[in-house]
């Protein structure tokens, strides 16, 4: 069971400018004057790298936690041009890092490389929101929870202290098609991938465990109830500061 803190995660993709952080401001306000909820989430934004070192310094010691949306596979310095080391990310003061997203993996990223990414990620004592999900095709081949657990045990090692990473399970399908898993399915994914997580890892607790695929302020509805949830990585909808306050508003109403 999710008992503990919620997540709401928005991760940005190819958007934002200097001045878009007016929208997180906007974000920042609505924590700041829901009191009656905020001691129960942790909102986290994931604009892209030209934004990080601003966000960073403009948000520290505000409510929101600046992401970044990946990383590369090298750490350090070194003749990679055109990339951006963990360790240069961690030096912006960035505490968080989304690895493995569907959209990267369609790029050419693989198991070996994410692998990489997230073991330097670790090392440079980042929490690592390491993303998994099955395709269209794989859905209809009821391999879902087959190709979950592959992604796992081809990336995450025995050693690794489960504290400092989230699981965002993303179905390929549902990001940005506003296709969504029915609730029943995605609570019988998300106890399975848990039990699977507890036993794999030895882990005395439950591991934390995100939902993202066109999530907004309507299906959030849909998926409260699934207590196995600790919260949403939200792409389209993390955009506007209305949509993505609603998502938390609805989750709570
Ligand atoms: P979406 O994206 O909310 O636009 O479907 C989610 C994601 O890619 O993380």
């Amino acid at each position: 069971m999710a008992n503990g803190i919620r997540y709401f995660v928005g991760n940005w993709k190819m958007f934002g400018i200097p001045s878009s952080y007016k929208i997180l401001d906007k974000i920042n306000g609505y924590f700041i004057k829901d009191k009656k909820n905020n001691k129960k989430y942790k909102i986290i934004i994931a604009p892209p790298l030209t934004l990080l070192q601003d966000f960073s310094k403009r948000f520290k010691n505000k409510k929101i936690n600046i992401s970044a949306q990946n990383c590369y596979h090298k750490d350090n310095f070194g003749a990679y041009t055109g990339n951006v080391s963990p360790f240069m990310i961690k030096k912006l003061g960035i505490n968080y890092i989304i690895i493995g997203h569907s959209e990267n993996r369609a790029s050419g990223e693989n198991n070996k490389i994410i692998k990489e990414k997230v073991a330097l990620a670790l090392k440079n004592n980042f929490t690592v929101i390491f993303c998994i999900g099955e395709n269209k095709q794989e859905k209809k081949n009821k391999k879902t929870i087959k190709v979950l657990k592959k992604q796992v045990s081809k990336v995450i090692k025995n050693k690794y202290n489960f504290k400092n990473i989230i699981i965002a399970y993303e179905p390929v399908w549902s990001i940005g098609s506003g296709k969504l898993p029915s609730p029943h399915e995605l609570k019988k994914n998300a106890i399975e991938l848990k039990k699977f997580l507890r036993e794999k890892f030895r882990l005395n607790y439950n591991p934390k465990l995100l939902y993202g695929g066109s999530v907004d302020k309507n299906s959030v509805h849909a998926f409260k109830s699934i207590k196995e949830l600790d919260g949403f990585l939200i792409g389209g909808a993390s955009k506007s500061s209305k949509n993505f306050v609603d998502i938390i508003k609805n989750f709570y109403k």
